[in-house]
């Protein structure tokens, strides 16, 4: 580890005395209300009014008809994943998931919980590479995928960062090829964006949608998710399946594989205590995000991209991504990495370590799953086609692959909504100082 503190670049600087997070749960004490009042009555378990109110609540704020309440997002996810293999290729078998045997296109610069439902369904993920101008699912190398696996009839969308990614052009691909979507806005509750001219939340962008309430999510119930959907059998069958698949008899009988994934009335509570902070919390993200972009202008980064016409990001996460000729030497392995300063540059290594060394957590860009150790056979399409084995000893350079060049230049900066303005002016001065 460097020794910032001793490092003359940084002098006068001091660390925080409490941590700055990256993304923290911020209570405002109605959560308490709401969790006692389910202790009192004893509705503590996976029934009760909380559960019924957050459920409504959701629906109205989204705009869509249910909000099915689950344990985490992970969970409405799988749910998803597995209502679309259902419809798609028929009902699972107790040994075999809905998608065995099938692909499925999916979000490359995610969080894996976004995907491997479609391994827990037996399906395997064929990771469709990122653009530069939102961070998310290239609509160009989706249209290539289509090509190279005319078949697939399912695509995973996830909006990375709490920033929508381009539903409206991928709807239209998907259309064209008869696939459905499973949306993932786990990242980006009270993101809106502009479907066909008009105003809509994510989270009713997909034909299976899926929300999170994780501890580090715009609003959190300390856990929890949902399942969204305008379909009342879709929600009917989200509720049976999360409650481990219960028949109409007397005793234990299973027509179908179950799952304990409903929410608890405890989270619920505390869910219900957030949701009206909702739009505070997506207001106190984009102020920082704007302070960034302001306090970096002058610096070789941009902030993460999106699209101002067509989108109104959630703002859960600012990142940086460095300029090409900014970038001081970083080389990562699977579990380790060295960096290099040179004079004018930087690298996310370098000022994630940097910040660390002040006190304040800041992380990666999201390695793409093409990149990860599990998924590392499973195929990846990129604009030009297929992004596996490209190389050649003997034909110089390679074609683009998007996100691992955004893994290699970008990171997540803090981005917690109490951070104050001096809070964050003293991480600009830090990563200011990376520079120098
Ligand atoms: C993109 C994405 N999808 C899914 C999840 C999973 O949600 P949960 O942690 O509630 O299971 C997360 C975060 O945790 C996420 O960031």
């Amino acid at each position: 580890m460097w020794d910032f503190k001793s490092d003359p670049r940084f002098a006068g600087i001091k660390p925080f005395e409490k941590k700055i997070w990256l993304s923290s749960p911020t209570m405002h004490g109605d959560e308490q209300h709401w969790v006692d009042e389910a202790i009192q009555t004893n509705w503590v378990s996976t029934v009760g009014e909380n559960i019924n109110e957050v459920e409504k609540q959701i629906a109205a704020y989204i705009g869509c008809k249910y909000a099915v309440a689950l344990s985490c997002g992970t969970a409405a996810l799988h749910l998803a994943t597995k209502l679309a293999g259902e419809k798609l290729y028929g009902q699972a078998r107790p040994d075999a998931g809905t998608l065995a045997g099938h692909k499925v296109f999916c979000s490359d610069t995610t969080f894996e919980a976004s995907i491997n439902p479609v391994a827990y369904e037996d399906g395997e993920a064929v990771f469709i590479d990122t653009e530069r101008d939102t961070w998310n699912m290239d609509p160009a190398a989706l249209e290539k995928a289509f090509e190279i696996y005319p078949d697939v009839k399912l695509v995973v969308l996830a909006h990375l960062y709490g920033t929508p990614g381009k539903a409206e052009e991928i709807k239209r691909i998907c259309d064209a090829h008869g696939a459905l979507i499973v949306e993932d806005a786990a990242e980006s509750l009270g993101a809106k964006y502009k479907l066909n001219g008009k105003w809509v939340e994510t989270g009713t962008l997909g034909d299976y949608n899926a929300i999170s309430f994780n501890g580090n999510k715009v609003i959190t119930g300390s856990a929890g998710g949902m399942f969204l959907t305008d379909r009342r059998e879709n929600a009917e069958k989200v509720r049976k399946w999360s409650t481990q698949s219960r028949e109409a008899a007397p005793w234990y009988q299973h027509e179908e594989i179950g799952y304990n994934y409903r929410m608890s009335n405890i989270i619920a509570g505390v869910i219900r205590g957030q949701v009206p902070y909702l739009d505070e919390h997506i207001a106190q993200k984009k102020a920082i995000y704007e302070r960034y972009k302001e306090g970096f202008k002058d610096l070789p980064v941009r902030m993460n991209p999106f699209d101002a016409e067509k989108s109104q990001p959630n703002f859960w996460l600012s990142c940086l991504i460095i300029d090409e000729d900014a970038m001081a030497p970083m080389v990562r392995g699977e579990q380790d990495y060295l960096w290099k300063h040179e004079p004018g540059k930087s690298s996310p290594q370098e000022i994630l370590e940097a910040i660390a060394a002040f006190n304040a957590e800041g992380r990666p860009i999201w390695k793409p799953m093409h990149m990860q150790p599990i998924y590392r056979m499973n195929p990846f399409i990129t604009k030009e086609g297929n992004g596996r084995a490209r190389s050649n000893a003997y034909i110089a350079g390679s074609g683009a692959d998007v996100g691992a060049d955004i893994f290699r230049r970008g990171l997540c900066l803090p981005s917690d909504n109490k951070m104050t303005p001096e809070q964050q002016d003293r991480v600009i001065e830090i990563i200011r100082r990376c520079f120098r």
